[in-house]
């Protein structure tokens, strides 16, 4: 496996697989790769000839006092894991490659509305930072695919949106949360957690599950179970930021509804955590 540093260098090795016919696949990452990244490669790889993973702790998406600079780098462990995981190339560009003008004054990429509730709401500027990243990394990179993880669900929605006014040729995959065996979702920012707290986890996903029975069971009275939920999780031991029950769009519901996305962001012992849950009911 390649790895490389700077975007020239990016190019030739894209232009060679164009040449040969080949499709390339991106998994845009921040590094510190545990198994859900890995997954993300394993699909990429499904999907294209050539998988690239590119590497960059992106300063744009962090806002002050964010965890940016403890944020985890471990490119040489990170690269031997995408060497077993079978990815043809590890761009990690350096900071000027990514922004030789700084990343302050740095031309945006925005897309409004579906970016400013839920994380929007509770990280400003967050999802402007992503965009502008991802935008910069399929203009680097020109991928046919990029494969990005449900566990940002709403990420995922942002990114889906930027692509389709952009009309930016480039296929998004999702794929599935990676979870620990008692059902946390993996992350980078877990090892944040102290063993207390990483104990306690897991309690995030339970009242999603409890969230999706109620659903699935006929309940509709869609702000009261949220404000259930949220006592749920401060008896828990977190410290919620939001617990929204939304449509697959991330609008908000209807009564008659057959599919939801339970999605809740909480604080714990110090370390932000986010999850979410689809539910669907029978559609007969
Ligand atoms: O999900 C992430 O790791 C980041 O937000 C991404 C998509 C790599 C952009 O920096």
């Amino acid at each position: 496996m390649e790895v490389i540093h700077a975007v020239s260098a990016l190019r030739a090795q894209v232009n060679q697989w164009r040449r040969q016919h080949q499709r390339v696949a991106l998994v845009p990452t921040m590094g510190n790769l545990h198994e859900g990244h890995l997954q993300l490669v394993d699909v990429a790889r499904q999907q294209a000839d050539r998988v690239l993973v590119s590497v960059f702790v992106n300063p744009l998406q962090f806002g002050p006092g964010e965890d940016f600079d403890r944020y985890p780098r471990t490119l040489a462990a990170d690269t031997e894991a995408l060497i077993m995981a079978g990815a043809d190339l590890l761009y990690a560009p350096t900071l000027r490659e990514m922004y030789p003008r700084g990343a302050a004054p740095v031309t945006q990429v925005c897309v409004p509305e579906i970016t400013e509730t839920l994380e929007g709401a509770h990280r400003p500027g967050h999802f402007d930072g992503v965009t502008t990243v991802v935008s910069l990394l399929f203009h680097q990179v020109q991928p046919d695919v990029a494969c990005f993880g449900q566990k940002d669900y709403q990420q995922l929605a942002v990114v889906r949106r930027m692509v389709a006014d952009q009309q930016m040729p480039v296929t998004i995959v999702g794929v599935p949360t990676c979870r620990a065996e008692d059902g946390l979702a993996l992350s980078s920012r877990n090892q944040y957690l102290s063993p207390q707290a990483r104990a306690r986890a897991p309690g995030l996903k339970q009242v999603l599950d409890r969230v999706a029975a109620q659903l699935r069971g006929g309940r509709r009275d869609y702000p009261a179970i949220e404000t259930e939920a949220l006592a749920a999780l401060v008896e828990g031991g977190f410290a919620p930021q939001y617990l929204a029950i939304r449509g697959p769009d991330l609008e908000t519901p209807a009564v008659a509804a057959r599919a939801w996305v339970v999605l809740v962001a909480a604080v714990l012992d110090g370390t932000r955590l986010i999850d979410n849950l689809e539910v669907a009911v029978d559609m007969g």
